[in-house]
């Protein structure tokens, strides 16, 4: 009898012996675990916390995208030559062309300029009015280099004598008065 209580007490005792096993091996994967997630915890959150696009932002932001690049390509335009002529300003491209934009442009547009034409007297005159009466600074060592560009480019266009009518060319038409008098 006290031999099988003794068996007894040595089967609980390692009963809880392994149960003791288990409880620290438990412990010891929480604590992997922890680690893990603390070596982990920025990349698991970052996965977490993703935004999620819907289709339609997602079109939204293509079409942002597109946007953006059209708008590099014009920037890209921006100072563009084509044919001679300056896009953005739409004068005659020269070696000169920047220190023409940085004089004639600040106050107006350069469309005063290409809708003007005059000799080089000419448009000295013109630039002493601005001068004398628009506030146009001294253009200084610029001047001769800024009307050199405008005579070589804007120069009055070659006109000569108009050429005599041809009379027999000339398609005459009997005015209709009648008709002149209905439509008032
Ligand atoms: C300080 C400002 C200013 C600057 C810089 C300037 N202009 Fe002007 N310019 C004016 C003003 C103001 C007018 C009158 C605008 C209007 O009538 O709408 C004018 C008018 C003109 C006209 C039209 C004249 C006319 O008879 O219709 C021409 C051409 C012109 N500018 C050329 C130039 C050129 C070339 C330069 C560079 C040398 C230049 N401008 C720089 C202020 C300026």
């Amino acid at each position: 009898m006290g031999r099988k209580k003794k068996d007894t007490i040595e089967y609980a005792e390692a009963d809880l012996f392994k149960t003791l096993l288990r409880l620290i091996y438990a412990v010891f994967v929480i604590i992997l675990l922890l680690f893990g997630y603390v070596a982990l915890k920025e990349d698991i959150h970052e996965f977490l916390d993703r935004k999620v696009y819907s289709e339609e932002e997602l079109i939204a932001l293509n079409k942002r995208a597109d946007a953006r690049r059209m708008a590099q390509l014009e920037e890209e335009k921006w100072d563009k030559v084509v044919d001679g002529v300056h896009i953005r300003t739409g004068l005659h491209d020269d070696k000169d062309l920047q220190l023409i934009i940085g004089t004639c442009t600040a106050c107006h547009s350069a469309k005063l300029i290409t809708q003007n034409r005059a000799t080089r007297e000419g448009w000295h005159s013109m630039i002493k009015w601005m001068q004398e009466t628009q506030g146009l600074g001294d253009l200084g060592t610029n001047e001769p280099i800024v009307l050199d560009y405008l005579a070589k480019y804007y120069a009055p266009k070659e006109t000569g004598r108009r050429k005599s009518l041809e009379i027999a060319e000339i398609e005459w038409y009997i005015l209709d008065l009648e008709e002149e008098s209905s439509l008032q």
